[in-house]
């Protein structure tokens, strides 16, 4: 990547043809000393993972498929932040590359006309409370077109080609992407979760929006009303009851 201009991340790339996962490549990169920024960027993927047990369909060339290796010395719980500042960094990333009208479904699908067209998945290890690693898997469906996806995806995915009618560098957006991280990271660190999460209330599709989740206590159906400091999502019921969301995903109505 001939002009990024990071200090730490990125600054160590792995670049890969086809792996399983790239999630899978940079755990094992970590156990063997590999510095926080360190990437790895494969061209395909065949067990390429999504939150909640779900496959990513991970086409070879089409995409960006990543890892970035994380240590902030945050504690477990906070990893939910961690979360949505992964969602904003890139959004404004993808806003900076390429014109599309793409915003964030909570807490952290990315979403061009409803349709989703780039997911985050954290993994992380923790000791005594505090993370000693997060592994931020990335999947950007870049240049796929129509016909790559399944059928059974074709309603509910796309891509940045099909939205823009162009195809986009892959590499521009890296770069941005890992800029645009790297200095909202910076400012976590220093200032907290308030100025992300005003980012992230900005950026969103959810808030104002009538949704529906499954909890453990059952189904919760409402208005997508904020955030709260930890990155919970409240939601106002029809009774008026304040319920917060602290994981999982949301289907918006
Ligand atoms: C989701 O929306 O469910 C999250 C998808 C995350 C996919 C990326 S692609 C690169 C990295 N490696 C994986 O196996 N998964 C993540």
């Amino acid at each position: 990547l001939s002009g990024l201009r990071t200090k730490v991340l990125g600054q160590k790339i792995h670049v890969y043809g086809e792996v399983e996962s790239t999630q899978t490549i940079a755990h094992a990169l970590v156990a063997s000393g590999a510095p926080e920024g360190t990437l790895v960027l494969a061209e395909a993927q065949t067990a390429g993972r999504g939150r909640m047990g779900r496959a990513w369909h991970s086409p070879a060339g089409k995409g960006i498929w990543m890892s970035l290796v994380l240590t902030p010395r945050i504690p477990v719980f906070f990893m939910p932040q961690l979360t949505l500042l992964s969602a904003v960094a890139l959004c404004r990333s993808i806003q900076k590359v390429c014109q599309v009208d793409i915003g964030i479904k909570w807490p952290n699908d990315l979403l061009i006309k409803g349709k989703k067209v780039s997911g985050i998945l954290l993994e992380s290890s923790g000791e005594d409370e505090r993370l000693k690693y997060v592994i931020a898997g990335i999947g950007i469906s870049v240049n796929l077109k129509t016909e790559d996806y399944p059928e059974e995806l074709r309603n509910i995915a796309t891509s940045l080609a099909i939205e823009s009618g162009a195809d986009i560098p892959r590499e521009s957006l890296v770069q941005a992407f890992l800029l645009e991280f790297e200095e909202l990271y910076a400012l976590y660190l220093e200032k907290g979760f308030a100025p992300i999460r005003l980012l992230w209330e900005a950026l969103s599709v959810t808030l104002k929006r009538p949704i529906r989740t499954h909890t453990p206590s059952g189904v919760v159906e409402g208005i997508a009303d904020s955030l709260d400091d930890s990155g919970a999502l409240t939601v106002i019921t029809q009774a008026g009851e304040k319920i917060k969301i602290y994981s999982g995903d949301i289907e918006l109505k």
